[in-house]
């Protein structure tokens, strides 16, 4: 059923030796990756691809709509590691316009234990009301959401201790704020980067 994948891999795995022999070799003893993404589940955002790099060039974290929660051991022990050991130069956190997750945050509808996972996204709904009932259009009123849901974890990641630790040691950390369209294949950057304690 799924010798197809296998045949990609097959292929894959050629491609990149036959382009540099020592590829895989080198990735054995270590990763030194100097980013940390921290994105949407999506099967649309492909984190290393749309940045262009390679295994070994960028640790990866993804969770139904690319949140930080100060609680969540899964998210804090990737973060610590991020930080920690690979000390990583940039945590890029990046959402998505069109995210299914920040649209069913605030659609009303009842789903299950993803509702409580998506209780943060509320909180930056409700303290964002005005704004976003400002905006007619559905459609802009949710990717404006996806924003201030980037902009809130941004500041969720540079607020923790694991990386307000990092820069009391001295250490180079810059946490980015990252929005991509579906649409377009593109990025942009929200201009929310903290390199340093507020
Ligand atoms: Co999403």
């Amino acid at each position: 059923m799924l010798d197809h994948l296998i045949a990609n891999n097959r292929q894959w795995a050629e491609r990149k030796v036959a382009v540099d022999p020592g590829f895989f070799k080198r990735l054995v003893d270590q990763q030194a990756p100097e980013y940390f993404w921290i994105g949407c589940s999506d099967s649309r955002v492909p984190a290393n691809e749309i940045v262009g790099l390679d295994p070994g060039e960028m640790f990866v974290h993804r969770n139904v709509a690319n949140l930080a929660p100060p609680q969540d051991a899964n998210y804090l022990s990737v973060l610590q590691f991020a930080v920690d050991v690979l000390k990583v130069k940039h945590i890029l956190v990046v959402g998505h316009y069109g995210c299914g997750g920040v649209a069913a945050a605030v659609d009303g509808v009842r789903r299950g234990l993803v509702d409580h996972w998506l209780h943060p996204i509320r909180e930056v709904h409700q303290d964002h009301l005005h704004e976003l009932e400002a905006i007619p259009a559905e459609r802009a009123r949710l990717d404006r959401l996806c924003e201030l849901n980037v902009m809130r974890q941004v500041r969720n990641v540079a607020s923790d201790v694991f990386v307000t630790d990092a820069w009391a040691r001295g250490q180079s950390l810059r946490v980015h704020g990252w929005v991509y369209s579906i649409a377009n294949g593109l990025v942009t950057d929200l201009g929310v980067t903290v390199s340093g304690p507020p």
